[in-house]
């Protein structure tokens, strides 16, 4: 699979890397999974050429890095690891993860990360949320430290808009951001990744399919749970119009021979300023399905003809 720089950090990745989300084990967000399949699903991921991996110690508190750490047993000069600190576990099921950047957090975070991972380093390490209540310096001098002890390869942030980026780059290198993109959420192309370009940032689209929705799977009926049943994109009249999106890509799709997934994967992944859209599977098949939406480009008539869909359907210019 095709390969590019990870922003000026040195290190090369796929042009589709997995996400890990949905393998927490935390039931009321993604459902049932199955760590066994999780494992085969990353393995799939690398065998078909996907080489970086996003996790985070908050999915599933812990469960997601140490399923992305068993798989990768053997394997770890294949992958770029790519985790995050800065969103602590709640103490209880309803509280919000709290969010804390400061230097002692960060490098306690950090060992417990490679811990769980079974590695001696992270390849890239991401602040998750931005912390208002820490200064940016003592995060970004914290990162940095990783980095002169090897213990991290590269600093990136994650959900920081373009003023948090700059103000970030004033104490320290800042390689790559993780912004949300995709069709249905297009704000990043307006400022963000217009940013990364200019300044050599690499930026990793989170949530691409908007959680499956772009993959045609579900419809009027569907019962929706967990996390999909909180998001607003899976609500009401902006559901509907959601689905006749959909329909209209899966025309387009069609006649490229392409699958809704793979259309919409393709369209984030040659967006101008993306350097990979992060894709969360919990099976084989996803990826199976989900690597043919790299390796071809959409023509500048079917960007037009994407654009006219949207509009079409009510969702923007
Ligand atoms: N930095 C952040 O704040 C942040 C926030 C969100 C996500 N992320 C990262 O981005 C990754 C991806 O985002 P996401 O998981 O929210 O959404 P996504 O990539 O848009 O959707 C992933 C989900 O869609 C379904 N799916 C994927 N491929 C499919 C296929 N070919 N056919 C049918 N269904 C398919 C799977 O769910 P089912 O099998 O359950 O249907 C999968 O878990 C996450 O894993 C995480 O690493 C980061």
């Amino acid at each position: 699979m095709e390969r590019r720089p990870l922003g000026e950090s040195g290190l090369e990745v796929s042009v589709l890397a997995l996400g890990t989300w949905a393998m927490s084990g935390a039931v009321e967000s993604w459902g049932h999974v199955d760590d066994r399949e999780s494992i085969a699903t990353i393995h799939q991921a690398i065998d078909c050429g996907i080489n970086l991996i996003d996790t985070a110690p908050v999915y599933g508190l812990g469960h997601s890095e140490e399923v992305l750490g068993k798989a990768i047993r053997g394997r770890r000069h294949e992958v770029v690891i790519a985790t995050k600190c800065g969103l602590l576990f709640p103490r209880s099921k309803n509280e919000l993860p709290p969010r804390c950047l400061s230097r002692a957090s960060i490098l306690r975070e950090c060992e417990a990360s490679l811990r769980r991972l079974q590695t001696d380093f992270i390849d890239l390490y991401q602040c998750h949320w931005p912390d208002p209540a820490v200064p940016l310096r003592e995060t970004i001098s914290a990162l940095t430290h990783l980095l002169e002890q090897g213990k991290i390869r590269a600093i990136g942030v994650s959900n920081f808009n373009c003023e948090e980026i700059a103000a970030a780059r004033e104490f320290g290198p800042v390689h790559s951001v993780q912004p949300p993109f995709s069709l249905l959420q297009r704000r990043a192309a307006d400022d963000l990744l217009p940013y990364c370009q200019e300044h050599r940032i690499a930026a990793l689209a989170y949530s691409p399919l908007a959680k499956g929705l772009l993959t045609g799977k579900f419809s009027a009926t569907s019962t929706l749970s967990g996390i999909r049943a909180r998001d607003p994109e899976y609500m009401g009249g902006r559901y509907q119009r959601n689905l006749s999106l959909v329909e209209s890509l899966r025309a387009v799709a069609s006649r490229l021979g392409r699958t809704v997934a793979q259309l919409a994967l393709n369209w984030v992944a040659y967006h101008p300023g993306v350097t990979a859209p992060i894709v969360g599977a919990k099976r084989p098949s996803q990826i199976l399905e989900n690597v043919g939406g790299a390796g071809w480009q959409l023509s500048d008539e079917d960007r037009a003809e994407i654009g006219r869909l949207l509009i079409g359907s009510g969702h923007g210019g």
